[in-house]
């Protein structure tokens, strides 16, 4: 039996997600964000899941064969599925960081302040390619700080025992049905929504332990 991938659902209704990022989202982009490409990853990873069950790794080679396709298809819905998930975790929320006062002193001790880490946090994610991230991430294997990592498509620029604590979405279908190519917009609009109360219960659970 192959196994089979989960899809976690956001932490309120859908009809209280068509009011998010209401200044550059329409309550359609929310709906196909959702619906269509976040369920899309986890349709996807078990497509290839059933693939891998048959494929045959005789014909793996360098160049191309079902098996590396389907590995490499694998990273990119894996990645795409865990950075949707923590995106719709942390939206939801007024912005006001003071809700997260630990991930607060934790930014502040990292950044020097929050707006320093603000700059830098937008920065990283206007620098993305038109299919990429901005991440604030915990990177738990190697420094133990917080950084703001870039990534491009899911994976591309993804740190190894990074623990994704924040992520902005700046594919396009996240956006623009309303706002066009207004990037810096959105990413402002994402900041401002962002519900520091989860936050904080993501860095309690995999950081201050
Ligand atoms: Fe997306």
């Amino acid at each position: 039996m192959a196994y089979e991938w989960k899809f976690n659902a956001r932490p309120y209704s859908d009809e209280e997600a068509k009011k998010l990022l209401s200044d550059v989202v329409s309550p359609e982009t929310t709906d196909w964000h959702y619906n269509k490409h976040h369920k899309g990853y986890v349709a996807a990873l078990n497509t290839i899941e059933k693939g891998l069950e048959q494929t045959d790794r005789s014909a793996a080679n360098g160049n191309y064969s079902e098996v590396g396709e389907l590995k490499r298809r694998f990273t990119w819905n894996h990645a795409g599925t865990l950075l949707h998930d923590v995106y719709w975790e942390v939206l939801g929320g007024d912005g006001d960081i003071s809700k997260g006062p630990d991930i607060k002193s934790a930014i502040e001790k990292e950044f020097g302040s929050f707006d320093k880490w603000k700059e830098d946090y937008k920065a990283t994610a206007m620098a993305a390619k038109l299919s990429g991230w901005g991440l604030l991430v915990y990177d738990q294997l190697y420094s133990g700080r917080l950084l703001n990592v870039l990534v491009d498509e899911h994976q591309y620029g993804a740190i190894w025992g990074g623990i994704p604590l924040i992520s902005c979405d700046v594919f396009e279908h996240a956006y623009y049905h309303k706002d066009g190519p207004g990037r810096a917009g959105y990413i402002d609009n994402f900041i401002n929504n962002l519900h520091w109360g989860r936050v904080n219960e993501r860095y309690k659970k995999y950081v201050a332990k």
